[in-house]
């Protein structure tokens, strides 16, 4: 019988219950009425005298043996139940949503890499900025229709201080600082005081360009602006410059790209056009130079601005200009994927 005794207690620790039924079937098979113990303890009579006294004290070890190791199990099925299956402990403890970039920000950061390997660096200037480098160092007449109050937001006036209407402020900031070669991009947001509509906006985005050496030409800016409007929209991009006015550059001209939307055949977007305008640029009239301090009889220069927006809603197809800037994020989650 101590033989016995001895294997029920050594086979105890590789016992197991999965679950509630299991552990009942143990408690069952041990400490029931009919269990193990029980039976062991109805033939405890049967133990000769002088064995009696060791035998009795193995059972009681028995016992508390069993009843320790259902109390383990117990304990162990408790904790598993917690954990259900559907809960991966592998995950973290916290879902951690990650931002996505904003598609003004995506397009913006696309075209300065663009310009970066064509050689251009960036420069930023204030948004608050005075009359002089907004219009004035600009070649704008004192009467020019673009220092009209409809148009710019004034901070303060006499003298002027603005919101700046466009980043061609940021060009004779630059020139104020240094002399040529000058090869920089600069984007920043512009304010102009319109109503709020799907197609206008009162403060927006721009990217504006500026390159002055000694024999720069239009071919070379042609050449510039077919480049990235290729490496933007793709090799089979078209380019068509107009000439058009800006007091800033002498010629000037407006360039339009192959509507990347219908590829040209005419759509909504382009107005059935097939082509979709989206920059201005031109050659650097001397008295911007002059007023940069630069000398116009050394050096010529490009400069070109486009609009941020713009170009986003060409490439995402986004058709209302309100939504960039109302921070919906049903919007804003879809940019995650873009890039
Ligand atoms: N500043 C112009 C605008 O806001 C854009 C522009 C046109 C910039 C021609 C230039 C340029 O540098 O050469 O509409």
């Amino acid at each position: 019988m101590l033989e016995e005794i001895r294997r029920v207690r050594e086979s105890l620790a590789s016992v197991v219950a999965a679950n509630e039924q299991e552990l009942e079937a143990l408690r069952i098979k041990y400490i029931s009425r009919k269990g193990l113990l029980n039976d062991l303890m109805a033939r405890f009579r049967e133990v000769p005298a002088e064995q009696k006294r060791e035998v009795g004290i193995r059972i009681n070890e028995l016992k508390t043996a069993v009843q320790e190791r259902l109390e383990t199990l117990r304990t162990q099925l408790a904790s598993t139940e917690t954990v259900s299956a559907d809960i991966d402990l592998t995950r973290t403890p916290y879902p951690q949503p990650l931002g996505s970039r904003h598609p003004i920000t995506l397009v913006r950061d696309e075209i300065l890499r663009i310009f970066a390997r064509l050689g251009f660096s960036v420069a930023e200037g204030p948004e608050v900025e005075d009359d002089w480098h907004v219009f004035s160092s600009l070649n704008f007449a004192p009467d020019h229709p673009a220092r009209d109050m409809q148009d710019t937001f004034f901070v303060e006036q006499q003298p002027d201080i603005v919101l700046r209407t466009h980043t061609s402020s940021v060009q004779s900031r630059v020139m104020e600082k240094q002399q040529p070669p000058i090869r920089v991009v600069c984007p920043g947001r512009v304010y102009r005081n319109e109503a709020i509509s799907a197609r206008a906006h009162c403060f927006f985005h721009q990217i504006e360009g500026l390159y002055i050496d000694k024999g720069v030409s239009f071919t070379d800016l042609k050449q510039v602006l077919l480049t990235f409007a290729r490496e933007l929209f793709g090799e089979d991009t078209k380019i068509r410059l107009r000439p058009s006015y800006f007091p800033f550059t002498e010629p000037s001209a407006e360039m339009d790209i192959s509507c990347n939307i219908c590829g040209g055949k005419g759509c909504g977007f382009c107005k059935h056009t097939g082509w979709v305008e989206i920059l201005g640029c031109g050659m650097v009239d001397p008295n911007v130079l002059k007023a940069g301090g630069i000398d116009p009889d050394v050096y010529s220069g490009y400069a070109f601005g486009l609009g941020v927006e713009r170009i986003t809603n060409l490439k995402y197809q986004v058709s209302d200009l309100r939504l960039f800037s109302e921070n919906d994020v049903r919007f804003l989650d879809q940019f995650v994927a873009a890039h």
